[in-house]
């Protein structure tokens, strides 16, 4: 059985069945993408207990732990989805699934309250996950933004 999204699911699992394929093929969320297939870009990029995976090369019958996919943080990502579209964080949008999931960790662990810590820290962090399009400087902006404002929610 795999938890996906809080939901249980009984998929078929084959050997070297990876967890993107049943993410994609059999459960239908297409919102981690498969595109270098090999460890290499981030696109698939998925939580398992709240670690950042790549879903491509993740054997699916190796998963225990609960898979948090970017649907399933839609909720959570509201903010960094909206900084995402203020600040040039996507163009084509083929890595973007990848990167908010990939942010969404970053986010949870806390970045640096000195901004050149903090983009040092969003750059090394992210740097598994590759776009073609943005320059970087939109995403690692969109992510900052977003930290600042939970920070900011945070204080009474
Ligand atoms: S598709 Fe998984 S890392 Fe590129
Ligand atoms: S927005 Fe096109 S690959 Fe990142």
């Amino acid at each position: 059985m795999l938890v996906i999204n809080s939901r249980p699911h009984e998929p078929s699992i084959a050997p070297g069945t990876t967890l993107l394929s049943v993410i994609r093929d059999q459960i239908g969320l297409k919102g981690a993408k498969e595109a270098c297939a090999r460890g290499e870009c981030g696109a698939c990029t998925v939580l398992v207990d709240g670690i950042p995976v790549m879903a491509c090369i993740t054997l699916a019958a190796r998963v225990k732990g609960e898979v948090h996919t970017v649907e399933g943080l839609a909720e959570e990502l509201r903010d960094l989805r909206e900084a995402f579209a203020d600040f040039g964080g996507f163009q084509c949008g083929f890595c973007t699934s990848g990167q908010l999931v990939r942010a969404a960790a970053l986010l949870r662990a806390g970045l640096p309250e000195d901004r050149q810590e903090a983009e040092k820290t969003i750059r090394y962090e992210m740097s598994g996950n590759i776009c073609r399009c943005t320059g970087y400087n939109g995403i690692v902006e969109a992510v900052w933004r977003t930290a600042e404002k939970r920070r900011s929610k945070a204080v009474p």
